[in-house]
């Protein structure tokens, strides 16, 4: 207790850090794991057991939450603000110190106890941006349950698809959220999803939200699903606050789902003591933050940016962490995060360019930021999709700070490639997200795995095995998904599912996705699940769903569709129904709106959907009919169908 909560780099810049890391790691990361206080510490950093990435941290214990919280408080610094809750959408505005969120999460963990939740027993959190969200997580944590948090935009199917693969015991939700225009109920939707599902659930816990109209619990009327529904008020209130146990370092903190290629989601295993260690030290060598600084990911807790930079990192560091309910615009205007930033000095914000892109349509010359003063800004930092150079360009000739692209995703749950601000800025490449983060050994590769040594050619972008710490553990209920997705494509190596390439001074360029995974404003989705939903629709024989250009969005989800012989459906009244039915299966998320209707899709002889071609005709592209097309006609067809739809 009462040591740095940092480990810093030992002298020299990126280069020497980079070539440390893996040259040797465990020197490397054992002095990383000193910045985590430890039950049992670790006296190796890596063990290659059985698992196919190893483990972290063997012999270790620790607890996370306790890291999060009761460390700080007994160094002295529980006075010292924690979380900061601003609800653009409420107008509520709340500051809990270290102490407060101790207190709130401990008596909330012995709440979860009481209901019989113990160690390894999973926890599904369906909950707005709002503090218990944090609670609920940290207090999982504190016990050793396994949460895993299911984002409030998707539908009662998907909740229901995650219930049957974590089979958790309790849900945390609450009576309800807001989006703007609309209250999102949640009860009804949990409500269903128990229906769906197999019944592993035996408590529902409600925040009563009696702020939001319309939204008071009414969950004793819901007696149709076998499990008790309890109100968090009063579950809180009469809990005995529950002390942190001690963990193994490999046991399982969280399980993420996030979309592969097929319709069934993949629940990613983060452990205990690697995440802690790896989000500890990227606090101070990302992003130069440490204890007393106010970090901000404009994000979603139910997105792996929410559970690594909303709660887990900056409350790790003891910094003080914003949770901010709203949007980037229409919340009430495009000087929103000008105004968060301004109001709690906000050093460094993390969002996606999508909602950058968002400000820049509504106030394009910036005109909100004059409103506000925004000089504790040290940096913006961007990822969740790729940082396009005319965004980049944007920000950073509005901002006076550096905007920096980083690039990782939910499996690894922080960043790959950055420009490592505490170690060495480096100078900025628009469209890079610079270079990779100690530990992460990049390489680009060709369809056989042979790295691709020309400079500048893309390929597939691997990482070279044992990924550092914080990574995944691996995939919920299947190692041999785990090794499927991740592991065969490229023996010895992490297969990211991206594509790119490295410029001649190192710098990684990531273009795109392998699979048919799209980013649709930062919200990853598979078009696979959106053309099983399709085809659920009687009169659809066949389909394609596509991601193409959307100027805020990044990409926008595209249906083609071909109806069966003999189905008399009116197009409009089609598409509306096809719309409907993918917000009612995954949910309003999926911002799902484009349908065409096609007499017969592009294909090759051998059936195969040309789906690049369509896009690049969709994105005005230029093409090549490719020579196996079945019928280049199709094509004019094709055309045709969009015009029309334009105009
Ligand atoms: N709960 C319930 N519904 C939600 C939701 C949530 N937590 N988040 C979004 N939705 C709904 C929205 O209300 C919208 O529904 P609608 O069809 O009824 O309008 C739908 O899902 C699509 O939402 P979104 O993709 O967010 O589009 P938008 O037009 O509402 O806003 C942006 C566009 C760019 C402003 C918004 O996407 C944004 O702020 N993005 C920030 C990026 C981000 O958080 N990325 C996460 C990874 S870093
Ligand atoms: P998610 O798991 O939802 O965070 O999505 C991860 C995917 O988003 C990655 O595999 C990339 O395809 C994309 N992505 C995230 N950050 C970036 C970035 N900075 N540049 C390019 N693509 C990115």
């Amino acid at each position: 207790m009462g040591k740095e909560t940092m480990s810093g780099i030992s002298g020299g810049g990126y280069q020497e850090a980079w070539r440390r890391s893996i040259s040797s790691p465990e020197d490397f990361w054992l002095e990383a794991a000193a910045g985590i206080d430890w039950v049992v510490p670790p006296t190796s950093a890596l063990a290659v057991d059985g698992k196919a990435t190893g483990s972290w941290f063997p012999g270790g214990t620790l607890n996370t939450s306790f890291n999060a919280l009761d460390r700080h408080v007994l160094a002295g610094r529980g006075a010292h603000t924690a979380l900061i809750y601003d609800s653009a959408m409420t107008g509520t505005r709340v500051q809990l110190s270290y102490l407060d969120l101790l207190g709130r999460v401990a008596k909330f963990a012995g709440a979860l106890r009481a209901t019989g939740v113990g160690t390894g027993d999973r926890v599904i959190i369906y909950l707005p941006m709002i503090p218990e969200a944090v609670v609920a997580m940290l207090a999982c944590a504190r016990i050793g349950a396994v949460h895993s948090v299911v984002f409030g935009g998707f539908a009662a199917t998907e909740l229901a698809v995650r219930i049957d693969d974590a089979r958790p015991s309790v849900i945390v939700t609450a009576s309800g959220g807001l989006e703007p225009g609309r209250t999102v109920e949640y009860l009804p939707l949990v409500e269903k999803a128990l229906t769906l599902s197999q019944g592993s659930v035996h408590t529902v816990i409600v925040r009563n939200r009696d702020s939001i109209p319309g939204s008071a619990a009414n969950y004793q009327d819901r007696p149709d699903t076998d499990a008790v529904w309890l109100d968090w008020a009063d579950e809180e209130a009469k809990a005995t606050p529950a002390a942190p146990v001690a963990l193994h370092s490999d046991d399982p903190l969280y399980i993420l789902y996030t979309s592969g290629t097929t319709g069934k989601p993949k629940g990613i295993i983060r452990d205990n003591g690697g995440h802690a260690v790896a989000l500890n030290w990227s606090m101070r060598n990302v992003y130069n933050v440490g204890p007393g600084d106010v970090y901000w990911a404009a994000s979603d807790v139910g997105w792996v940016v929410g559970h690594s930079y909303i709660v887990y990192a900056p409350l790790l560091a003891g910094a003080t962490t914003v949770l901010y309910e709203g949007k980037p615009i229409g919340t009430p205007d495009a000087g929103a995060f000008w105004r968060v930033v301004d109001d709690y000095k906000v050093k460094v914000l993390f969002t996606a360019p999508t909602a950058i892109r968002a400000i820049r349509r509504v106030d394009p010359d910036l005109l909100e930021l004059e409103q506000h003063d925004v000089s504790s800004l040290t940096s913006l930092f961007l990822a969740g999709e790729r940082l396009d150079p005319e965004t980049f360009h944007w920000a950073n000739n509005g901002l006076h700070c550096p905007v920096i692209d980083h690039w990782w995703q939910t499996e690894t749950g922080w960043a790959i490639c950055a420009n490592l601000l505490g170690i060495e800025e480096l100078p900025t490449k628009p469209g890079s997200a610079t270079v990779p983060v100690p530990g992460y050994d990049v390489a680009i590769l060709d369809s056989a795995g042979r790295p691709i040594e020309k400079i500048g050619t893309d390929g597939n972008i691997a990482i070279r095995l044992p990924l550092p710490p914080g990574t995944l553990l691996g995939v919920w209920g299947s190692e041999e998904r785990f090794a499927s997705s991740y592991l065969t494509a490229f023996p010895g190596y992490y297969a990211t599912g991206d594509s790119g390439h490295f410029d001649a001074d190192g710098y990684l360029f990531v273009m795109g996705r392998t699979d048919d995974v799209i980013n649709v404003a930062g919200h990853r989705l598979s078009t696979g699940s959106l053309e099983e939903v399709l085809t659920l629709h009687p009169a659809v024989a066949e389909c394609a769903v596509l991601g193409v250009h959307d100027p805020v969005k990044g990409q926008r989800a595209a249906g083609f569709v071909t109806l069966k012989a003999g189905s008399r459906v009116d197009h409009t009244v089609l598409t509306a129904e096809l719309v409907a039915l993918v917000r009612e299966h995954v949910g309003p998320v999926a911002a799902f709106r484009d349908v065409t209707i096609l007499d017969r899709l592009p294909k090759t002889r051998s059936g195969k959907i040309l789906r690049k071609t369509i896009r690049q005709i969709v994105d005005g592209e230029e093409y090549l009919v490719p020579p196996t097309i079945e019928d280049p006609t199709v094509l004019d067809d094709l055309k045709r169908a969009l015009s029309a739809s334009v105009s």
